[in-house]
C-alpha cells in the first residue's frame, strides 16, 4: 500500500452534483461553529417531538444530556409520521434473501407489523426500560423487532448473528434481558446457519431468558422448549395492531450495543433517544445527500453493527428513505451478486467498507462490468482507513468515475458520522476522511494533549460533546470515564485512533492506537481473544496481536504457550482456532497461531505485545536484551516465519 498521506490528487464534485446537493454552501461550517447548539437544535426540529425540550445541552463532563425535557418516540418518527403524511405506500425496504427470494416492505406495512409485534412484546411482559436481546440475521423482522422495542421504550441489544452462543450469554447476562428474539436459521454462502441451535446453547448458559421468540426463516426443524419458545408469526397472529408509541424522554435509552474494548469484557455502549436520532437523521441526509423521493439507498453492512443501526435502520427511516437490504454473502451464487442487486433496484447511493472494496478488487472488474450501475450517484466508505488504491478503484469501477466518495469516520460510541466530506462541496483526497461534520470538533493531539501542527500525526480526540454520543457504558460509569475521558481530562473524548493533519488541515485516519484490532472492518479486542485461548484446557498463556493484511486490513496473530504435559500439534492448533470461533465468533478466529515455549516479557512481567506485533509483521526487531527472557525471541521469530510461509 502507498503512504496514504502522500496522495496528492483531489476530486471535486461535478457541477451537476453541486447544484442539486442538499448542502452546498460552505457557510454551514461557520454557522455550526458559531453556535453548535443552535445548529443541532435546528436539526432536532426536523423530528416530531411530543414535547419541546427546555435545555439543548447540559454538559457536566464527561456526562452530556441533549434536548433535556423534550419527549418523542423513535418509531413514531421513523414510521407513523411518514404514513400520516401520505407515504404509507412508499417502499421502506427492498429486501432480498440470499437464495433469491424477495420481500417489499412499505412504510404502512412496517408500521403495522411493528405495532403488532410491540403489542406482542408487551404480552410477554416487556415494559419500558426492559432490555431485549435480538439475535437475528438480516431479515426484515430485525428492523421490525428494533422498532417495536423503540415503540414501547424497551432498549434493544442486538447481537450480530455471526457471534457465538457464548457472546449471547455474556450480553444477555450483562444487560439482564428476559426476552431473546432469534430465528430458526439464515442463509450464508448457500448454507444454512443454524441460529436457533446457537440460541439454545446460549440459553443453557444463562437462566435469564424467560421467552425466546423465533422467526421462521429457513423452515428447518428446530428444537422448541415448551413454555419458553414461541414462533414470531404465532405471536403476531394473536396481537392487536394498534399500539400508541410510548412517550420517551430525549435522554431515555434507545439501545445498547456491545463492542470490543481493550479488556476481555465487551462494553455495553448506551445510546439515547433524542440526540441519537437527531444526529442519525441529519448525517444521513447531508452526508449521503439523500433525496427521499428519488434515491434508492443501500448500506451493505449488517444491522448487528452500529453502521446498520444508524444507517440501515434509524437514519434512513427517519428520513423516509427507500433502502435495499440484503441477507447474504456478496459472492453467492457468484461474485457479481451485489452488482446484480444494485442494477435490479436502481441503487443510487452505496455505503460499504474498504475490506469489501478490496475483495471486489481482487475478484476483478469483470464482475462489476456485467451490470449497469449507471444509477449510482454517490459512494460511501466506513469501518477502517481506506487505502488510496481501494478508493481509486471504487471511484473508477463502481462509481464510473463520477460519483463523489464520502469516507466517513465514526465509532459505535459516536452513534453517527463525525468526520466526513460533504459531497456537494468537499474536494476529496483518496484515503482521507477530510473534515469534521459541522458542529463536531476533532482535535489531533500529541501524547501530552497539545494540538499538533499541520503536517503532523497524533491521537484523535473530540473536544466538544455531540448529540449522538454514548451516554455511558451499561452499568459501568467507571469504565466509561476510564476508557474515554481519563487520558486528556474529563472534557476531552479519546477516540483510540491515530490521525494525521495534512498541510491543508484535512484529517487522515491512521488506525487504532490501543489493543483493539480492526479485522474486515470489525472491531475485536486482543484481550478478549486471549481470554478465549486461555480458557482452553491445554493453554497456559496467550498473546494476541493484529498484523496488517492486504485483504482484511488486519489479521489476528496468536502466540500460545501450553501447560506442561501438553504437546503442540496441527490438530491442537486447529482445535484452538475453533475454540476462539466458538467462544467469540468466526471473525475472531486467528489467521495464524504459533506455539512457543514462553512469551517475551519485560522484567516486571508484562508481555511485550509491540515486539510480537513486529515479529508477526516480519519487521526488523530492535534490541531485546532488556527482556526478562531474550532467548525466546529467536524461537518465536522462527515459528512466525514458518506460519507466514505456510
Ligand atoms: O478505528 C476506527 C475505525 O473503526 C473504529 C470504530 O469501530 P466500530 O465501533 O466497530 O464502528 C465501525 C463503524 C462506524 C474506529 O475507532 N474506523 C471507522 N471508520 C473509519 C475508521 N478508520 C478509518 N477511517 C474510517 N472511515
Amino acid at each position: 500500500m502507498t503512504d496514504a498521506a502522500n496522495s496528492e490528487h483531489t476530486f471535486a464534485p461535478s457541477r451537476d452534483f453541486v447544484n442539486q446537493a442538499n448542502v452546498n454552501d460552505p457557510g454551514v461550517y461557520d454557522e455550526a461553529e458559531r453556535d453548535p447548539e443552535a445548529w443541532w437544535e435546528s436539526h432536532a426540529r426536523q423530528l416530531r417531538w411530543t414535547r419541546e425540550w427546555d435545555t439543548t445541552l447540559e454538559w457536566d463532563p464527561p456526562y452530556a444530556k441533549w434536548f433535556l425535557g423534550g419527549t418523542l418516540n423513535v418509531s413514531d418518527n421513523c414510521l407513523d409520521r411518514h404514513v400520516e403524511d401520505g407515504y404509507g405506500d412508499k417502499v421502506a425496504f427492498h429486501w432480498e434473501g440470499e437464495p433469491g427470494d424477495t420481500r417489499t416492505v412499505t412504510y404502512a406495512e412496517l408500521l403495522s407489523e411493528v405495532s403488532t409485534f410491540a403489542n406482542a412484546l408487551k404480552g410477554l411482559g416487556v415494559s419500558k426500560g426492559d432490555p431485549v436481546t435480538i439475535y437475528l440475521p438480516m431479515v426484515p423482522e430485525l428492523p421490525v423487532a428494533m422498532l417495536a422495542c423503540a415503540r414501547i421504550g424497551a432498549p434493544h441489544s442486538v447481537v450480530f448473528a455471526g457471534f457465538s452462543a457464548q457472546s449471547v450469554v455474556d450480553r444477555v447476562e450483562d444487560a439482564n434481558s428476559k426476552v431473546l428474539i432469534t430465528a430458526d436459521g439464515s442463509y450464508r454462502k448457500g448454507n444454512i446457519v443454524p441460529l436457533k441451535e446457537s440460541a439454545d446453547k446460549a440459553m443453557q448458559g444463562t437462566d435469564k431468558i424467560e421467552h425466546c421468540v423465533v422467526v421462521k426463516r429457513t423452515g428447518e426443524d428446530v428444537a422448541f422448549t415448551e413454555g419458553r419458545d414461541v414462533w414470531y408469526h404465532d405471536l403476531l397472529d394473536g396481537a392487536d395492531d394498534d399500539c400508541p408509541p410510548e412517550e420517551m424522554d430525549a435522554e431515555d435509552t434507545l439501545f445498547l450495543l456491545y463492542s470490543s474494548g481493550t479488556t476481555g469484557k465487551p462494553k455495553g455502549i448506551q445510546h439515547t433517544t433524542g440526540g441519537y436520532l437527531t444526529q442519525a437523521a441529519v448525517t444521513h441526509r447531508l452526508v449521503f445527500d439523500l433525496k427521499p423521493d428519488t434515491d434508492v439507498y443501500w448500506c451493505a453492512a449488517d444491522i448487528g453493527w452500529i453502521t446498520g443501526h444508524t444507517y440501515i435502520v434509524y437514519g434512513p427511516l427517519a428520513n423516509r428513505a427507500t433502502s435495499v437490504m440484503y441477507e447474504g454473502a456478496p459472492d453467492h451464487p457468484d461474485k457479481d451478486r451485489l452488482w446484480e442487486i444494485a442494477e435490479k433496484y436502481g441503487v443510487t447511493i452505496l455505503y460499504t467498507a474498504p475490506t469489501a472494496i478490496r475483495a471486489f478488487m481482487k475478484w476483478g472488474p469483470e464482475y462489476v462490468e456485467r451490470h449497469d450501475l449507471s444509477t449510482l450517484r454517490l459512494l460511501g466508505s466506513v469501518g477502517e482507513p481506506i487505502n488510496p488504491e481501494a478508493w481509486l478503484w471504487y471511484h473508477e469501477h463502481i462509481g464510473g468515475g463520477n460519483c463523489p466518495i464520502v469516507d466517513t469516520w465514526w465509532q459505535t460510541e459516536t452513534g453517527g458520522i463525525m468526520i466526513t466530506p460533504l459531497p456537494g462541496m468537499t474536494e476529496t483526497k483518496p484515503g482521507a476522511a477530510m473534515r469534521p461534520f459541522p458542529g463536531i470538533k476533532p482535535v489531533v493531539v500529541d501524547d501530552e494533549g497539545n494540538p499538533v501542527e499541520r503536517g503532523e500525526s497524533g491521537l484523535l480526540t473530540l473536544a466538544r460533546p455531540w448529540p449522538g454520543m454514548l451516554r455511558t457504558l451499561w452499568n459501568d460509569d467507571e469504565r466509561y470515564v476510564q476508557t474515554y475521558w481519563a487520558r486528556f481530562g474529563k472534557a476531552i473524548y479519546f477516540a483510540g485512533d491515530g490521525a494525521r493533519l495534512d498541510e491543508d488541515g484535512d484529517i487522515w485516519l491512521l488506525g487504532r492506537v490501543d489493543d483493539v484490532m480492526n479485522v474486515s472492518g470489525h472491531r475485536l479486542s486482543t484481550a478478549e481473544i486471549e481470554s478465549a485461548l486461555v480458557s482452553h484446557d491445554a493453554v497456559a498463556e496467550a498473546a494476541v496481536v493484529g498484523r496488517s493484511d492486504a485483504q482484511t486490513g488486519q489479521a489476528v496473530s496468536a502466540f500460545v504457550t501450553l501447560l506442561s504435559g501438553q504437546h503442540s500439534s496441527d490438530e491442537l492448533r486447529r482445535q484452538l482456532r475453533e475454540h476462539v470461533a466458538e467462544r467469540i465468533g468466526k471473525l475472531a478466529r486467528p489467521a495464524e497461531l504459533m506455539f512457543t515455549d514462553d512469551l517475551p516479557k519485560t522484567r516486571s512481567g508484562k508481555i511485550m505485545r509491540r515486539l510480537l506485533r513486529d515479529i508477526a509483521e516480519g519487521n526488523e526487531i530492535g534490541d531485546v536484551t532488556t527482556l526478562a527472557n531474550p532467548t525466546i525471541v529467536k524461537q518465536i521469530q522462527q515459528e512466525a516465519q514458518t506460519a507466514r510461509s505456510s
